[in-house]
């Protein structure tokens, strides 16, 4: 919900080697595409796994708001009666999405192409971010859009109540863009065509299938071309939510710089659009094995094991970053614990998420006593080595959950305890985060 709560000030210290098991929560981004999927299909969907997150209830409650029956029948366990696809019914009232950009650009696609009007508002953090990459491609569809200067929010879209089928190429890599260019699509008649350049996580695509759409996926010399054929009957399924690679990447991030550790994080999603962190790490020389191999939900998963290594700085290549954009944040702490130089380029997309990561990561990092350098594209950290980050410092988090957590993770291994400004936006994507951190010994406490 927008608003925010009291700040809640987290302190992060060095203790005892982190053991156990790490059982992290459901995928985000397959978490509002299930309640999002599962609104527009006809009859049941039946969801275990959901992450409980805030961004994932904030997307609950808007698919009630536009007609679909939604119900908790236990903890992860939810089911969504679906109005079908152009079964939208007009939201009587502002629809708040609090802190999620996945959540308010999927739905303002979904919504675009029925004849319907939605005002959209977020928090603080959200009313910053740009909706033009929105809004650009559902007006092609004959929706309208009208918000704040530079497209912000609050926006109301009127849907395009004789909507036309759109060929699109996404001048950034999104999956938030295409998704919702796609789930337009899902309302024309005709193909709608979306063409991304560089791949992104590609959970739509999947789960669109899984519902019943005809949709087809070419790589060609210009990227990747999705085909999706309008107007089909989706009808509702059962979706098993894997475990969330990007709240994964905490305990694994920890585990490398804290001394002795030793964990076992089982049933994470190794979907080949979201693993490029992990490839980074043991290029950077962690011990993280990927033991029992499977597919859950639709998804491959393997449980990792992750030992504390010594690693050495590399250059990360740019054509790697779609693949792990949300965990540039945590690499760039692991980045400080390395000996040498992490190079990050190609990263400007970070400059316009739930706050601008590049800056939020070189400011904390600069005042934990590691040297960085920045452009609008680049992010470079020069590593102190394992035990050498001074730390000592309190972050200020811009109501951003990543950067809360991935200075937590960097306090634990900082030879002074580091604070966080904020760390109550960590309930918008891991409300289990203290719990479980915790559970492995580390010591991460409320207050200074
Ligand atoms: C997401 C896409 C990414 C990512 C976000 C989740 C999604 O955003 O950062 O956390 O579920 O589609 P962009 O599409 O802006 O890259």
């Amino acid at each position: 919900m927008s608003g925010h709560g009291d700040p809640i000030l987290m302190t992060a210290r060095k203790g005892a080697a982190l053991k156990g098991v790490a059982e992290v929560p459901g995928d985000k981004s397959i978490s509002h595409r299930a309640l999002i999927l599962g609104a527009l299909s006809v009859g049941r969907t039946e969801i275990t796994g959901l992450l409980e997150g805030q961004d994932v209830l904030d997307t609950a409650r808007a698919m009630r708001a536009f007609g679909a029956t939604v119900t908790r029948n236990g903890p992860g366990d939810w089911t969504v009666e679906g109005v079908g696809v152009g079964g939208f019914a007009e939201p009587e009232d502002v629809i708040d999405c609090g802190n999620s950009g996945t959540g308010v650009r999927l739905i303002m696609g979904c919504m675009a192409t029925s004849p319907i009007t939605a005002t959209f508002t977020g928090d603080a953090s959200l009313r910053k971010r740009p909706m033009g990459r929105v809004t650009d491609p559902i007006a092609l569809f004959g929706a309208r859009a009208v918000g704040r200067a530079g497209g912000r929010l609050p926006m109301t879209i009127v849907g395009a109540a004789d909507p036309v089928p759109v060929s699109y190429t996404t001048p950034m890599p999104s999956a938030q863009v295409k998704s919702a260019v796609l789930l337009a699509g899902l309302n024309a008649p005709g193909q709608t065509v979306v063409t991304e350049r560089e791949a992104t996580r590609d959970h739509t695509e999947r789960m669109l299938r899984g519902f019943g759409a005809e949709i087809s996926v070419e790589e060609t010399a210009e990227g990747r071309v999705i085909t999706l054929q309008g107007q089909p009957e989706l009808t509702g399924q059962k979706v098993a939510v894997p475990r969330d690679p990007s709240s994964a990447a905490f305990p694994v991030c920890a585990a490398l710089i804290v001394p002795g550790s030793d964990i076992l994080v089982p049933g994470v999603s190794q979907n080949p659009t979201r693993n490029g962190l992990f490839t980074t790490l043991v290029e950077m020389g962690a011990d993280i094995t990927f033991e029992n191999p499977r597919e859950e939900g639709g998804e491959p998963v393997a449980d990792l094991r992750v030992r504390s290594s010594a690693l050495h700085g590399i250059a990360v290549p740019p054509e790697r970053a779609a693949s792990m954009i949300d965990e540039y944040p945590v690499l760039s702490v692991v980045a400080a614990c390395a000996t040498g130089t992490t190079v990050m380029r190609g990263v400007k997309e970070l400059r316009v998420k739930e706050s601008d990561r590049i800056d939020a990561m070189a400011r904390g990092l600069e005042a934990c006593g590691v040297r960085v350098e920045e452009d609008e594209d680049t992010l470079i950290v020069h590593g102190l080595g394992a035990g050498n980050v001074p730390g000592g410092a309190t972050c200020a988090t811009h109501i951003d959950h990543r950067i809360a957590m991935s200075f937590l993770v960097l306090g634990l291994a900082s030879q002074q305890p580091i604070s966080v400004d904020d760390g109550s936006p960590i309930a918008t994507s891991f409300p289990a985060f203290e719990g479980l951190m915790a559970g492995l010994g580390a010591q991460i406490t409320r207050g200074a």
